[in-house]
């Protein structure tokens, strides 16, 4: 039996649907998963979704729905793609599951009791995108270097977990372990910054400023931090799988986290040093392995919503097929780097690698066994000098593969199959079957030249069906090949030489990887760009788009007085508002501001901005007459716009 391994990874955010940003590194250990089992190791595969946070509530609220009813959704959209895709995940975590909530307490519990949480007041710079504070080294500008936003500076008491206590355990750990995170200039990049003093980690914040998380166990005032809610998803997943089965002891000495270089800190440094604390450290070997990739790029620049550059799992799949898009993954990235993903680099590739390579091999041979074999595999005596080279690059690319697999270099992996492929291409050129095929006396060598080449396929769709399962599988049904690619026969049996079975019908010849042409990308390309322009469109109607005094001018804004202001039964965002206008009667308006305002009577006598002429809107609670002004940077800092001067209700503000 070979080794225990567990595949993560990340739990991704639901303020986004997935894009294939978060399909790669999904892709990548389905694809893990797969090459293991072939090599008779026994895997896990777990991935799921981080729900709580900050960044998550203020997408909810900006949509205005329920933070419950984005998550559900969101997390549903994640599950049906991996789920339609064919990803061989085993479970699927998100945060807001009760298994994973009680184990995020009884961790912080067991933290808190070693006496490794405190209650601090504490200022930063915290940035929501990252949801972490940074510090000013991290800066570029001013600002986050990755959200390019201004981080938020934040002053307020909350607990905090001793990070710092753990620095020296976590640099001897390295040491001792340098290959614990590949490829190694990340790990170089977390020496360097542990070279710096570890500050403590702020790991609650106020419900009255955010309510969504995981209560503390040990103060209802606060909510867990979310990195160290999401974290703990490596493990409380094992604790209790979807099916209520406890595998923790089974496969966790065996974590293999993949993760992309964004989050590399939050897995390199809080969660080995909560690990320590919380006194469950995998056994052997010490700590999990770290597998760290780079990004993928659009045209060179960032994939990004607001750019109306990315890709959708789903879109792509109809386009070109997934199977497709995961060879490209696995070819054009190397590990640890970034790379670019276009519509035209992948059609490059698909054409020149799939299309002309193992396609047309397989079409070639296949198409010629049919005509002049009878459609069946031929039974061959032996093989002769020609066939030398291409039996020896077949025995080359089993040996690479795996060990480029090993060590996360998937791209040389597949080169390996590719030089086999253009060995077996150039084989079948010299030899010429299609000539062979009309020559009677020559029906020997022609047996020979037609199994090498279904041979080769053959040994090629073993090697690549991790990468692209259900293509592979297809071509090894079309070839006979009935033995099952689970680790229950031997990888080195599996591939080796003169695996076919003579006599086989083959069948029709299946029409593999068709070439993509010019057309059908240029249409793809076509919608791309709507989607873009349509993005921009949408953007400019929001923000962009110029408008004229009279329309401004139509506008009736005036200085209106708060005289009264209390919450709404039933309503956990609004406050209803009393409106001083100097009409006969107050005005009656609902605000949606509860959540920056959670002591309402303290609005009493705040002169605001009312737009007097907005329709009367009905709402459950009665009618709204009006709308103040108010600005939002998120859910803690929206503010009523006020005046600085003492004004008098029913000013006109122009
Ligand atoms: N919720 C946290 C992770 C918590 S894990 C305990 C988070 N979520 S995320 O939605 O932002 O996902 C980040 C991850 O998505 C990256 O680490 C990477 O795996 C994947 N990717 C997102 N965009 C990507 C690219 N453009 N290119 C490659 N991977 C990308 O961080």
């Amino acid at each position: 039996m070979g080794r225990t391994v567990y595949f993560t990874t990340p739990i991704y955010y639901v303020n986004a649907e997935p894009h294939i940003g978060h399909l790669y590194t999904t892709v990548l250990v389905d694809t893990l998963k797969r090459f293991h089992t072939l090599m008779g190791d026994e895997v896990y595969f777990l991935t799921g979704t981080d729900e709580h946070g900050e960044k998550i509530a203020q997408v909810a609220q900006k949509q205005g729905i329920a933070v419950e009813t984005l998550t559900h959704q969101v997390t549903e959209t994640f599950r049906n793609t991996w789920r339609q895709i064919g990803l061989c995940n085993d479970d699927f975590i998100h945060t807001t599951e009760p298994r994973h909530k009680e184990y995020v307490q009884q961790v912080l519990k067991r933290v808190y009791d070693a006496g490794d949480i405190y209650f601090d007041e504490y200022t930063g710079l915290y940035c929501v995108g990252c949801e972490r504070y940074l510090t000013q080294t991290e800066l570029k500008d001013g600002k986050c270097p990755d959200h390019q936003t201004v981080p938020k500076e934040l002053k307020e008491s909350n607990y905090f977990f001793k990070m710092g206590k753990y620095q020296q355990a976590l640099i001897d750990h390295i040491e001792r372990n340098p290959t614990w995170i590949r490829p190694e200039r990340f790990c170089n990049e977390v020496r360097s910054f542990l070279r710096q003093p570890l500050d403590d980690l702020c790991i609650s914040r106020p419900k009255s400023r955010l309510t969504w998380g995981i209560e503390l166990p040990f103060d209802e005032n606060y909510v867990t931090y979310v990195w160290f809610d999401a974290l703990l998803n490596y493990v409380s997943a094992l604790k209790q799988t979807s099916d209520g089965r406890d595998i923790h002891d089974h496969y966790w000495p065996g974590c293999n986290h993949v993760i992309a270089k964004d989050i590399l800190k939050t897995h390199a440094i809080y969660w080995p040093t909560m690990l320590m604390s919380a006194n469950i450290l995998p056994p052997k070997p010490l700590f999990n392995q770290i597998d760290v990739h780079g990004y993928w790029l659009s045209g060179e620049s960032k994939m990004s919503k607001s750019l109306g550059n990315v890709v959708r799992p789903m879109t792509f799949d109809q386009q070109f097929g997934i199977e497709n898009l995961r060879y490209f993954f696995m070819r054009e990235m190397k590990f640890g780097q970034d790379a670019n993903f276009t519509y035209e680099l992948f059609v490059e590739r698909y054409n020149a690698d799939l299309a002309n390579g193992l396609g047309n091999l397989l079409s070639r041979v296949a198409s010629i066994a049919k005509r002049s074999l009878d459609g069946k595999i031929p039974e061959v005596t032996g093989f002769t000098e020609a066939e030398a080279p291409v039996i020896t690059a077949a025995t080359e690319a089993c040996q690479q593969y795996p060990t480029e697999f090993e060590n996360r270099r998937f791209h040389l992996a597949i080169e390996s199959i590719r030089k086999l492929l253009a060995a077996a291409d150039g084989y079948v050129n010299e030899c010429q079957p299609w000539r062979l095929a009309k020559e009677e006396d020559k029906r020997d060598d022609l047996a020979r030249v037609l199994y090498t080449g279904l041979e080769v396929v053959r040994i090629a769709a073993i090697l690549l069906s991790p990468v692209m399962p259900k293509t592979c599988q297809g071509i090894l049904d079309y070839l006979g090949e009935r033995r099952q690619l689970s680790g229950d026969v031997l990888f080195a049996d599996l591939t080796a030489w003169g695996g076919l079975t003579p006599g086989h019908n083959l069948g029709d010849v299946p029409r593999t990887f068709p070439r993509i042409d010019d057309k059908k990308l240029k249409s793809v390309l076509k919608a791309a760009e709507d989607q873009a322009a349509k993005k921009v469109a949408k953007d400019d109607n929001n923000t962009g788009k110029m408008v004229t005094i009279d329309d401004v001018d139509k506008v009736d804004l005036r200085v209106g007085v708060i005289l009264k202001a209390e919450m709404v039964e039933g309503a956990d965002k609004l406050i209803r508002l009393a409106v001083d206008l100097n009409e006969d009667r107050p005005r009656q308006v609902f605000a949606g501001i509860r959540s920056a305002y959670p002591e309402p009577q303290g609005l009493v006598g705040t002169q605001v901005i009312v737009v007097a002429n907005l329709k009367p809107r009905k709402m459950k609670f009665g009618v709204s007459e009006g709308m103040v002004l108010a600005a939002s940077g998120g859910t803690d800092r929206l503010c009523l716009a006020t005046f600085d001067g003492d004004l008098h209700p029913g000013d006109r503000v122009s």
